[in-house]
């Protein structure tokens, strides 16, 4: 299992500035919601692949397919889903309570040509049969995806947009006979493959109103898992934020434009593509989407942040319950900082409405005011933190510290998660080379209480 955690899709929050100084304020706007991000914003992909797949002399699948394949001596593509397993994994799914995207093969039935392309139509027969199958069972699917990475020039294969839309079109029409007397209704997802504007735009024009519910894009902006400058890559905040933003603004506007009725996702991310690469899939990444789950809640706040480039910093509303929580990454190995976190109500509150959003003023309002919530009793209130390092310093580990010390399964169960306490109004100190997620359980924050 990889676990994929959509770090590049938290474009639209970080706070950059030119010049790099050790002290940080971070203001967050609690009036302000930026967006909301869906439950399952942080998600897992289970992938085919078997042991024998490898990349760059590594084969990191190991038994973590989602099905164990019986290959041929060299073939991956024998691998079929039986229904037993299809049956074992649901349980599975059950227990965890998991929300399921499927994705569905959508070469069936094409003919491929020498450059790659497929043509053709769709055969959905095999589909039908295991959507039927699914819904006789009483299996959840949350939504069927059809495809991967067939879109713009493919990987590997790719069909064109028009035909595309007209399978995506037979799908939905599937979906809806199947699916008339189910209480609930899986949405369709497409295309699953990289972002290439002028296909993206003609499948939401040809499928037309209502068909492609969710449009998802793969983020592989690390490159190939055999890039030896990843690690530098990873660390640089300019390359992070570069790579990603583009291409979301184009996502939004072609959306906007040719599809309104679609709603943007991620179909898979985390760094590099060709299996990833083993230094991505840390211990790091698989804790932090779980503190994802367990502490961010949906909406997401709008912040100021004047300091360096090396500490990123995103708000959210805090999950069930009042307050928000803060996610601090140091991508430094050097930079001394301190971060102080304010509340742009107290801001508004000290300048008397006139605020400016310069070093300058952020520099004195430090020393100024110093608290989180309006009331004065909000001094003595603590606030949550959960710091994640690798182990031995190396944030590339498969072992994780949390607050320090290491966490393990303890039989095959996550143990408790426990955080440290601290004033809620002292600086924040945020390890080299970690990630922390800070809760603050009084924060105001208006945003989040509508
Ligand atoms: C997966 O396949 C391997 C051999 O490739 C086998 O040893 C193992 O028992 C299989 N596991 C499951 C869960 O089927
Ligand atoms: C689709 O596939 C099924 C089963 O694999 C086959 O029986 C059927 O003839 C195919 N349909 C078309 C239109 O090729
Ligand atoms: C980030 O790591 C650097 C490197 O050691 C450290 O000096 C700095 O204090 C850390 N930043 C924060 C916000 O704690």
């Amino acid at each position: 299992m990889i676990l994929q955690f959509l770090l590049s899709a938290l474009f639209l929050i970080t706070g950059i500035s030119a010049d790099e100084s050790p002290d940080i304020t971070v203001i967050v706007r609690g009036s302000d919601l930026l967006a909301e991000v869906d439950d399952s914003f942080v998600c897992a992909t289970l992938d085919w692949w078997p042991p024998e797949k490898c990349n760059y002399n590594q084969c990191p699948w190991g038994q973590a397919s989602v099905l164990n394949l019986s290959t041929g001596l060299f073939g991956f593509s024998q691998g079929c889903l039986s229904l037993a397993r299809w049956d074992e994994l649901n349980l599975l799914f059950e227990k965890g309570g998991a929300i399921i995207t499927f994705g569905l093969n959508a070469l069936n039935g094409r003919d491929s040509l020498d450059n790659g392309m497929w043509v053709g139509n769709w055969n959905s027969t095999n589909s039908r049969e295991f959507i039927e199958y699914t819904i006789s069972k009483g299996y959840q699917v949350d939504s069927w995806e059809f495809g991967n990475e067939l879109s713009g020039r493919g990987v590997g294969a790719r069909v064109s947009a028009e035909q595309y839309a007209q399978d995506v079109i037979e799908l939905k029409a599937l979906l809806k006979e199947l699916y008339r007397d189910s209480h609930t209704k899986p949405i369709l997802v497409a295309p699953g493959g990289f972002f290439d504007q002028q296909w993206y735009a003609q499948l939401l024009q040809d499928s037309g109103l209502g068909v492609v519910d969710a449009l998802t894009h793969h983020v592989y902006n690390l490159g190939g898992g055999d890039d030896s400058h990843i690690e530098s890559k990873i660390l640089n905040p300019w390359y992070l934020s570069q790579t990603a933003t583009d291409k979301f603004r184009n996502l939004q506007l072609t959306i906007e434009r040719h599809g309104p009725w679609s709603r943007a996702w991620v179909g898979e991310a985390g760094g590099a593509y060709n299996s990833g690469n083993r230094q991505t899939k840390t211990g790091l990444m698989k804790l932090s989407a779980l503190l994802w789950h367990r502490l961010m809640g949906k909406g997401v706040l709008s912040i100021d942040m004047s300091g360096s480039s090396y500490l990123r910093a995103y708000a959210l509303c805090a999950k069930r319950k009042s307050g928000i929580t803060l996610l601090l990454i140091n991508l430094s190995t050097s930079i001394k900082f301190s971060v102080t976190v304010r509340n742009d109500l107290n801001v508004l509150l000290a300048e008397g409405g006139g605020i400016q959003w310069g070093n300058a003023f952020i520099r004195t309002l430090k020393r100024t005011v110093s608290w989180i919530g309006r009331k004065a009793s909000d001094e003595s209130v603590h606030r949550e933190e959960y710091h994640l390092t690798g182990a031995d310093g190396n944030c590339l580990s498969q072992t994780v510290l949390l607050n320090g010390n290491p966490l393990e399964l303890v039989d095959g169960e996550i143990p408790q998660l426990v955080p440290v306490y601290a004033p809620a109004n002292s600086p924040v100190k945020v390890d080299p080379l970690s990630i922390a997620f800070v809760v603050f359980p009084n924060f105001e924050a208006q945003a989040c209480s509508s």
